[in-house]
């Protein structure tokens, strides 16, 4: 359950400072395979391709639409690709019908194409259904399903799931269309192992929608006289405000002006229903050709945000009440996992030097899909954080969920509000970085960055750190966003230095102690939007293998601020010079030492050594900008990703 203080900042906080204005409170979006349906008064048509359109960045393999036109007929339209695929698909033919649903995938099972897009039909094709999630079992139900004569048209583990709702429903006795098909859709979800979140519609219900999730999110979104199911408020807030988060397990039976939530298992549902307030703008694009480069330039104002109010002078500390553990219980914890994925994780790896330097708390990094399935041996006073942007990503989830199994106290650093993970866990801390959109995570990494700096600042001045260090600290946090904007100054720059290397075969990222961390995320930051290799290693391991990949061709990016490792940096790029390795450096202003020896260099402002990967990596993150853009990738929808992973 959500302890008081957390909960209260979800509903009262609603969501979240914006980067850009702090006047407005916006939502957070998360993703992997969008579902949008509607059941209301409209056309139902331009509302999924509007919802589609905001939830395109979670998965973009494929979309479709399903509507139940007023003659009582499903018009099914779908296509691989992008949506604008779809668009064209259904051009002006758009089918009169006020209630559909609707789908933008991120493939499992099967490729992408045209006919494992979903909406997937029944055996009868008078029922449809999207699915956002993995059924493990289809193989074998779908071998049974066949055996009975059951023909299918895609290779998806869904569409299982679609024919054996439609077989329920045709078994049922009783009941009017809207019960059957409600007690089909329970039935069926007894048969199935694995996660979904589903959109279920059939021709006998007009008018009526079936939902459902275990695993995957999904939201109901209440107008007046209109209705939304989505995986995320994104796609609904242009309609309403008011939303109900689903928990697992729940289902939800709506109409145009009714509503009911209720367990799958037909329990009572524990559910409410939150005001959202979200800034459209936020989520869009404004004069920025790509939202990375938006989100990259909102920096400055996202790190403010995640220390706005936060900060002590008096107690030369940070306030952190959403954790809601007393002094002395934050004061009895004598270990700490941080746990994460992708880019959380190396947000993680950065916490565990600021916890161990400033708190002197021993703290380990797991990678979330790991820990899940390690009998990690914690004693009870570990204290366990799990990181993530969406609060969605399944393998941080299935974390949350194994440590408080083991009775550990979880505690969530997340960005979307009303996340999964914001509330299962039993405490925690926003980022309140506002929505962000590109694959990429780059403001959500130096929120994450932030926040564990707090968390340090905190658990240390329960400790041994001085007065004067908690100010010291205090002081460069709130230096940090003008800092940012310097750095930021020097994109143009950052774009000729990405020119000069685009031919690059690979690159790799070296950086040590604190930004250590940082040159890991700089490599996955390069190989995900360039699709070229890169890989991130503390600088000292060079020697011990990777320098045999040194080349003329091969360029080294090396992370170097000046600080108490400089000189131990300075030898390893000396080591890449002395074999004609090409080294692009990252350091401190005023330090002319790599002058003569670095290829190009790109000065950060001076501030605290613990700080300065908030400043380094931006630069990394711009190199991967230009490059993306000058290879001509796709920077915000990069091949074979999505948002966040919501399947194992
Ligand atoms: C980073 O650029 C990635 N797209 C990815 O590694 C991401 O950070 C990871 O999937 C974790 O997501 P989360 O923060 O939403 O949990
Ligand atoms: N597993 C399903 C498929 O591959 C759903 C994927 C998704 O969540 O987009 O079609």
């Amino acid at each position: 359950m959500l302890s008081a203080l957390w909960k209260t900042d979800l509903i009262k906080s609603k969501y979240f400072v914006t980067g850009l204005d702090n006047s407005k409170k916006t939502a957070s979006i998360a993703g992997m395979c969008g579902i949008i349906a509607y059941v209301g008064k409209e056309k139902a048509t331009p509302y999924l391709l509007d919802g589609l359109q905001r939830l395109e960045y979670r998965g973009y393999d494929s979309s479709g639409i399903a509507v139940l036109s007023d003659e009582g007929v499903i018009d099914l339209q779908k296509c691989a690709g992008r949506l604008q695929n779809l668009r064209q698909q259904i051009g002006e033919q758009a089918v009169a019908g006020s209630c559909g649903i609707s789908h933008t995938r991120w493939a499992t099972h099967g490729e992408a194409t045209d006919n494992n897009a979903h909406p997937h039909f029944d055996q009868s094709e008078k029922l449809v259904l999207v699915h956002n999630g993995v059924i493990e079992n289809y193989q074998k139900l779908r071998d049974d399903l066949e055996s009975k004569g059951h023909q299918f048209r895609s290779q998806t583990d869904s569409e299982v799931l679609s024919h054996l709702i439609g077989v329920f429903y045709d078994s049922a006795d009783g009941g009017s269309s809207e019960e059957r098909l409600v007690a089909a859709v329970r039935e069926s979800l007894k048969q199935v192992s694995g996660t979904y979140g589903i959109a279920v519609m059939h021709v006998d219900a007009p008018d009526f929608l079936v939902g459902a999730r275990l695993g995957s999110p999904l939201i109901v979104g209440l107008g007046k006289g209109e209705n939304f199911l989505a995986s995320d408020v994104s796609a609904v807030v242009a309609h309403t405000t008011d939303a109900i988060y689903l928990n697992d397990y729940d289902l939800v039976c709506l109409k145009g002006d009714e509503f009911k939530v209720e367990r799958i298992d037909g329990g009572v549902a524990d559910f409410q229903v939150s005001q959202v307030e979200f800034s459209a703008e936020a989520a869009e694009l404004g004069d920025y050709p790509h939202y990375m480069l938006k989100e990259i330039f909102e920096q400055a104002e996202s790190v403010e945000n995640a220390f706005r109010g936060r900060l002590s002078d008096e107690e030369a500390s940070a306030k952190l009440g959403g954790l809601q553990m007393s002094p002395q219980e934050l004061r009895d914890v004598d270990r700490i996992v941080l746990v994460g994925c992708g880019t959380a994780c190396h947000a993680a790896m950065a916490g565990e030097h600021l916890i161990e330097a400033l708190a002197r708390i021993p703290t380990e990094v797991e990678i979330a899909s790991e820990f899940r399935y390690r009998n990690v041996p914690m004693d009870k006073n570990t204290l366990v954080f799990v990181i993530s942007q969406s609060g969605e990503t399944i393998d941080s989830l299935g974390a949350l969920r194994e440590a408080k199994r083991k009775g550990f106290r979880v505690l969530g650093l997340v960005n979307a509000v009303g996340s999964t993970i914001a509330r299962e866990s039993d405490g925690g801390a926003y980022m309140h970085c506002g929505p962000e959109i590109g694959v990429a995570a780059t403001k959500s990494f130096t929120s994450q960055f932030t926040l564990l700096t707090l968390l340090a600042l905190l658990l240390g001045r329960m400790r041994d750190m001085s007065v004067s260090d908690g100010q010291e600290i205090i002081k460069e946090l709130r230096a940090l966003p003008d800092k940012i904007r310097e750095v930021l100054k020097q994109s143009d720059r950052i774009k000729e230095i990405a020119l000069k290397y685009i031919d690059a075969p690979g690159m790799l990222y070296l950086g040590r102690q604190f930004n250590y961390s940082t040159a890991l995320e700089g490599a996955l930051k390069m190989k995900e939007i360039s699709y070229i290799f890169a890989s991130g290693h503390a600088s000292a391991e060079l020697k011990h293998g990777v320098i045999a990949l040194v080349s003329e061709e091969l360029p080294s990016v090396f992370v170097a601020p000046k600080d108490s490792v400089f000189k131990k940096n300075l030898s390893s790029i000396e080591e890449v010079k002395a074999r004609k390795g090409p080294v692009i450096a990252i350091t401190t202003e005023g330090n002319d030492e790599l002058d003569r020896l670095a290829d190009d260099v790109i000065y950060v402002p001076e501030t605290i050594e613990c700080l300065n990967p908030i400043l380094s990596v931006i630069p990394l993150q711009l190199l991967s900008y230009h490059f993306s853009v000058a290879r001509g990738c796709d920077v915000d929808k990069p091949r074979n990703l999505a948002k966040s992973v919501t399947v194992e």
